[in-house]
């Protein structure tokens, strides 16, 4: 039996995963009240030019309680993405990454629990499980914050985890793996590379490449968002949303110069490189458990996936907002 979601609430909505989600939900007849961060340019993000009668857009803070109680009246579901998640920029500013991961989190579970939600997916991260030390890596692995991103991921997932165990709040942690696709931040390898590539330069500026990662197309990713939103009998489970295979950055760069047909030179920018005990070498996840509990399958291969991406990012329009000049952090 699924659970039947009307009225969702997404956070960080305004963002890369978080506005492909708000489609996604939009899509299927759900109601969806869209939590975008306050600024005083009025930016939606990337909902910026989404109208829909479904839809209702919402500026505010995670970071305030009182607040994230406000924005979670009425609903049945909430989807919690909000995050700061640049690992860089977690190394200078990582007092913001508890106030908006941890402090954040925790406000969405007391929110959540005090209205009664039926339902609260907290967003984790496979960056949690740091380098693998087996694959592929089930939800048992342990966790290693090699960042300080990755420190505030596993106390957002334990504070969830504990609603779940002194509260019984009807809470499941959905751990994506690498996730890519259009509108994705430049930070990102995938939409670095081929925002450089599509720019027409010709020596692409790169961090490692030797290090592995399990790449979901955000589809994908969305998809299994849904799956663990509606799957009944899950609350307080810990749950990859994974494809299960692994590709090294140099051939992820390779497939990606292939597809965009262009002969380019991959140039080591030290100003990328991460502190190697910082950096996490391989990741690839198992999907067993989600494949168990759910109908989820990943569907879109990394050749068809990079070939959307590209599509998108070589749109002239889609390229015009992002800075392919400077590195993103
Ligand atoms: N992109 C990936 O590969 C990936 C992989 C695993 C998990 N995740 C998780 O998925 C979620 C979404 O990530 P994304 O890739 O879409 O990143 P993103 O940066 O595009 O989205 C995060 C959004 O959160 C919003 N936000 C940040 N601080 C906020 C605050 N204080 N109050 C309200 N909103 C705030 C931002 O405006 C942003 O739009 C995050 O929780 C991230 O940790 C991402």
């Amino acid at each position: 039996m699924a659970r039947d979601i009307r009225f969702a609430l997404v956070t960080g909505a305004d963002g890369f995963i978080g506005s492909h989600l708000v489609d996604l939900l939009l899509s299927r007849g759900i109601k969806v009240r869209a939590l975008c961060q306050y600024n005083s340019f009025n930016s939606w993000g990337w909902l910026d030019n989404v109208r829909h009668p479904g839809l209702e857009i919402v500026c505010g803070d995670v970071r305030d309680a009182a607040f994230c109680r406000h924005i979670s009246r009425d609903v049945d579901t909430v989807f919690h993405l909000a995050a700061l998640i640049a690992i860089p920029y977690s190394y200078v500013a990582p007092e913001s990454y508890v106030d908006t991961n941890v402090t954040g989190t925790l406000n969405m579970c007391q929110a959540a629990r005090d209205l009664g939600v039926e339902r609260l997916i907290v967003t984790s991260t496979s960056e949690v499980y740091g380098t693998a030390q087996y694959v592929p890596i089930d939800e048992k692995h342990p966790r290693q914050p090699q960042s300080p991103y990755s420190a505030t991921k596993i106390g957002a997932d334990a504070i969830a985890k504990s609603f779940f165990n002194a509260f019984g709040l009807p809470v499941v942690i959905a751990r994506p793996f690498n996730t890519y696709g259009p509108r994705q931040s430049a930070r990102a390898i995938i939409p670095t590379i081929i925002s450089q590539i599509a720019a027409g330069n010709s020596e692409i500026k790169v961090g490692d490449l030797t290090p592995t990662r399990d790449f979901n197309y955000v589809a994908d990713t969305c998809r299994g968002f849904l799956a663990l939103a509606e799957a009944d009998g899950i609350e307080g489970e810990e749950i990859n949303i994974a494809t299960g295979t692994e590709i090294s950055m140099a051939d992820t760069l390779a497939t990606i110069a292939e597809v965009m047909e262009r002969k380019v030179e991959f140039v080591v920018d030290p100003a990328r490189l991460r502190p190697s005990a910082s950096e996490v070498f391989r990741l690839c996840g198992d999907n067993s458990k989600i494949t168990a509990l759910t109908a989820w399958r990943p569907e879109v291969s990394l050749r068809e996936g990079i070939s959307r991406t590209v599509k998108w990012f070589t749109d002239p329009a889609n390229l015009a907002r992002y800075k392919t000049d400077i590195y993103n952090r």
